[in-house]
């Protein structure tokens, strides 16, 4: 759905995303996630054909970014969610979404019906007669959404939508987010969030102007940390620690609350192995399973390596 080739921009030459080659697939949610000014929005604006690269290319389907007449196509498939939208104050919620129906050729009686549809999972069609100007940061950033998605389009852009939201509204974004994705809607996410990043996404990208690390939340968290499995005992004693140190393919070994951490390469095989060696060496074993490591974990570590 979208591919990207060595797409770099440069800003009065400054580099804002270098080399950038990334693949995005049908109905996946994909986050880019970096620190400000990592280059995300600047991808998603090239993307939707706002402005142009610099060199490089990138595609929306088998539309060329910034080549026409591809460009006009791209805007007719994509919605955007802007950094920050900009809406029509003094109209209502209603106007400001039928207006851009209007620029976007949705005709009137799907415009009303899709409106009414966008309003009412947002939970806001009660006050779509309301100006905007009257709304809340949550409320705008809802009708933004709707905005976004008025005209139906098979990608949706979003960036950094829960934003300044209070926790209430961003959850309710979210889960809007969620049920997108159930219909199969395909959505760049672009988010410092971590934790919206890791219930949302299949997928994430970690961007600091170049493209550190591409892979789903596990994958990640695994790629870089190996995996880990957790080792409740009733009562450990030096006797398991040594016995589990001294299994040939455990790389290490940390005690964690009265339990054992192993870092190895291949639980699935070796998990069998470890509970033997802590039984014969007189543990009671309580759980074993899969310790999981956090993205913001992977996210820091990754940021720092490359800074
Ligand atoms: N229109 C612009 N003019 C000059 N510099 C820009 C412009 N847009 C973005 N930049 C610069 O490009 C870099 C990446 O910005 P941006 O894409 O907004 O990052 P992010 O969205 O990840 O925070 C930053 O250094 C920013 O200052
Ligand atoms: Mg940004």
């Amino acid at each position: 759905m979208i591919r990207t080739e060595e797409l770099t921009r440069t800003f009065n030459g400054t580099v804002a995303v270098d080399s950038l080659s990334l693949e995005v697939f049908e109905g996946e949610v994909f986050g880019f996630i970096g620190p400000n000014g990592a280059g995300k929005t600047t991808t998603v604006r090239i993307l939707c054909c706002l402005i142009g690269p610099t060199s490089g290319r990138a595609f929306i389907g088998e539309n060329e970014c910034g080549r026409e007449p591809d460009s006009m196509n791209i805007r007719q498939m994509v919605g955007l969610l802007p950094e920050s939208p900009g809406l029509y104050e003094r109209l209502s919620a209603y106007r400001n979404l039928d207006f851009y129906g209007q620029l976007y050729g949705v005709k009137d009686g799907e415009r009303a019906e899709r409106i009414k549809e966008l309003l009412t999972k947002l939970k806001i069609w009660k006050r779509r007669d309301e100006a905007i100007s009257t709304f809340s940061k949550g409320m705008r950033q809802k009708i933004a959404i709707a905005r976004a998605l008025v005209h139906k389009p098979r990608l949706l852009f979003l960036d950094e939508p829960t934003a300044g939201l209070d926790p209430e509204a961003a959850r309710t974004v979210r889960r809007f987010i969620l049920n997108l994705k159930k219909e199969g809607g395909t959505i760049f996410l672009n988010t410092h969030n971590l934790y919206e990043a890791e219930r949302l996404c299949d997928r994430i990208g970690v961007l600091n102007t170049r493209l550190i690390a591409v892979g789903s939340p596990e994958e990640l968290a695994r790629r870089y940390w190996g995996r880990t499995t957790a080792v409740r005992v009733k009562t450990l004693t030096p006797r398991i620690m040594e016995a589990v140190k001294a299994l040939d393919f455990v790389v290490s070994v940390q005690e964690q609350d009265g339990g054992l951490l192993i870092s190895l390469d291949d639980p699935d095989e070796r998990n069998p192995a470890i509970a033997r060696a802590v039984m014969e060496n007189g543990g009671e074993i309580q759980s074993i399973s899969e310790f999981k490591h956090g993205l913001e974990e992977v996210y820091l570590k990754l940021i720092g390596e490359s800074t």
